[in-house]
């Protein structure tokens, strides 16, 4: 090991090799998923500034049979991004690589390493007159990197895609440390398999991204945001169909948010206002972005919204006067993961199930849950638009949340995870496997799917050193 940790200092400089032991580094940053459910211990972190130290290092730590854990933000929440208790596996940092490389206006691509801020690529976008339309939570520290790595989707996929959808070519080093120089800006390419998509999505199991093309898309004219009061879920779905034909492709958002979701955010930061959710058990936030002018965006607003209460769909809403108003709106949406984290540990899900059927699952979901588990409460939002839901179970009120979590949460996931498979759906649409879900992975998924993935894994990585026991267990 000492071997392996000077070659690392050699290629990447001393001051980039952390390790414990130097008692005054503190490592949590890499080794504490953020949910804070595993802490890790590495061997080392390793922080590497080019795609060819990042070729040396993997080839250093192939040579040695040394586990890499590649990790951008660490904001994933699936526990995919932090090493095992071992101490033997390295995280493999890309957050120096965060260059812009190229803008290319014409072509409508830009093109970043793979330690780029989402936030930081969204705000060089802008900087040239594009819209990159990737939007979550996590923006300000999650990279390009981590949301490739788990084609992460957040609140504009109904209208944009998932983070494939958005990537025409990726840079990657492989297991064996040599570099896939696949940066093409093409939209129309069929000279065989489909790298890029296969390595979008396989969280750090297959090689390490190290930059990607990415495409540009024209900011929208105007976009304005609604907030909207739905008497249940069904009338939520039939608002979601309301919109869909008013707006077509300018319906850019459309999230959903349960009164108990929305009661944590009311509890852990009342500052941020909460509109409406006392008096409804559902409220929907709409986005309408539109390529003519504000005027246009508000009167096909406006219209909507009044169909919408004729339709009985709708029993209230508020339509943002200005930005500020919009970012607040949509501010107050994308805290309800931290007011969650502030109530205590919860059992997450980020299940997809057709549009149709989710009033019909939530319903009966709700009602197997409560049998099981008196009082339990369900702190349900999601992206409706998509049919993804974050379907999460708290404790009961009072509960000790670690106690509720060794007791229920294999119960709790079986129970849910079953139910999606009768509603035809997937037990993750957008955060992944990582290690919370791997070992239910095989209940769920095609057994033909499930033996061509251990194949492809077989060949791009035969001795496991990528992020081994994520996604698929040996
Ligand atoms: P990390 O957490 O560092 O890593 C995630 C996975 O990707 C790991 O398996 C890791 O090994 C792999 N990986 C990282 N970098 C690379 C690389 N360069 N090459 C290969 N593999 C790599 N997710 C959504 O999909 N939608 C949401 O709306 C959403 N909202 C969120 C809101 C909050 C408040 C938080 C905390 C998280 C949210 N997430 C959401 C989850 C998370 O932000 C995403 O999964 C994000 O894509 C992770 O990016 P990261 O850079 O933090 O990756
Ligand atoms: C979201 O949509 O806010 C995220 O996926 C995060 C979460 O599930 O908590
Ligand atoms: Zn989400």
């Amino acid at each position: 090991m000492t071997a392996l940790l000077s070659s690392l200092r050699q290629i990447c400089g001393a001051a980039q090799v952390l390790t414990h032991e130097d008692p005054a580094t503190d490592l949590s940053p890499w080794e504490l998923d953020w949910r804070k459910r595993i802490r890790g211990r590495a061997l080392a972190v390793v922080r590497p500034g080019s795609t060819a130290e990042v070729a040396a290092v993997v080839k250093a730590c192939a040579a040695a049979g040394t586990a890499i854990v590649p990790q951008g933000g660490n904001t994933g929440l699936v526990v995919g991004g932090v090493p095992d208790d071992t101490g033997t596996q390295i995280v493999l940092s890309l957050g120096r690589m965060q260059a812009v490389r190229a803008i290319d206006p014409a072509n409508l691509t830009i093109t970043v390493e793979a330690g780029c801020v989402l936030q930081n690529l969204q705000a060089a976008a802008e900087a040239a007159g594009f819209l990159f339309p990737l939007s979550l939570g996590a923006e300000g520290s999650c990279t390009i990197g981590g949301n490739l790595g788990t084609n992460a989707g957040g609140t504009q996929v109904l209208r944009y895609g998932n983070t494939r959808e958005l990537c025409l070519g990726l840079e990657v080093v492989t297991a064996q440390g040599e570099v896939w120089h696949g940066l093409t800006g093409l939209r129309k390419d069929n000279t065989g398999y489909d790298l890029r998509n296969l390595m979008i999505g396989s969280e750090g199991t297959l090689g390490v991204i190290t930059a990607a093309t990415m495409k540009l898309y024209p900011q929208p004219a105007a976009q304005l945001t609604a907030w909207a009061a739905v008497p249940s879920m069904q009338a939520a779905v039939d608002l979601l169909g309301l919109a869909h034909q008013r707006l077509g492709p300018g319906l850019t958002g459309f999230e959903v948010m349960g009164q108990f979701a929305l009661s944590l955010v009311d509890k852990h930061y009342p500052q941020l206002r909460v509109p409406l959710w006392q008096q409804t058990p559902w409220c929907v936030l709409l986005e309408n972005s539109d390529s003519e002018n504000e005027a246009h965006a508000r009167a096909q607003f406006e219209s909507l919204l009044e169909a919408a209460m004729e339709a009985g769909c709708v029993t209230d809403a508020v339509v943002a006067e200005n930005l500020s108003q919009a970012r607040g709106l949509w501010h107050i949406r994308e805290s309800i993961t931290l007011a969650q984290a502030e109530e205590g540990l919860n059992i997450k899900h980020d299940i997809s199930i057709p549009v149709s059927r989710i009033p019909a699952f939530v319903a009966e979901t709700d009602a197997l849950l409560a049998q099981h588990i008196p009082g339990v409460r369900m702190v349900d939002f999601g992206h409706l638009g998509d049919g993804n839901l974050h379907y999460n179970v708290q404790a009961p009120a009072g509960a000790d949340g670690p106690a509720f979590l060794r007791d229920f949460e294999d119960q709790v996931n079986t129970l849910v995870f079953d139910q999606v498979k009768r509603f035809d759906g997937s037990i993750s649409a957008e955060h992944g496997v990582g290690e919370l879900k791997v070992g239910k992975l095989p209940n769920y998924k095609d057994p033909t799917a499930l033996a061509m993935m251990r194949a492809v894994k077989q060949a791009l990585d035969p001795h496991n050193i990528m992020n081994p026991g994520r996604v698929l267990r040996p």
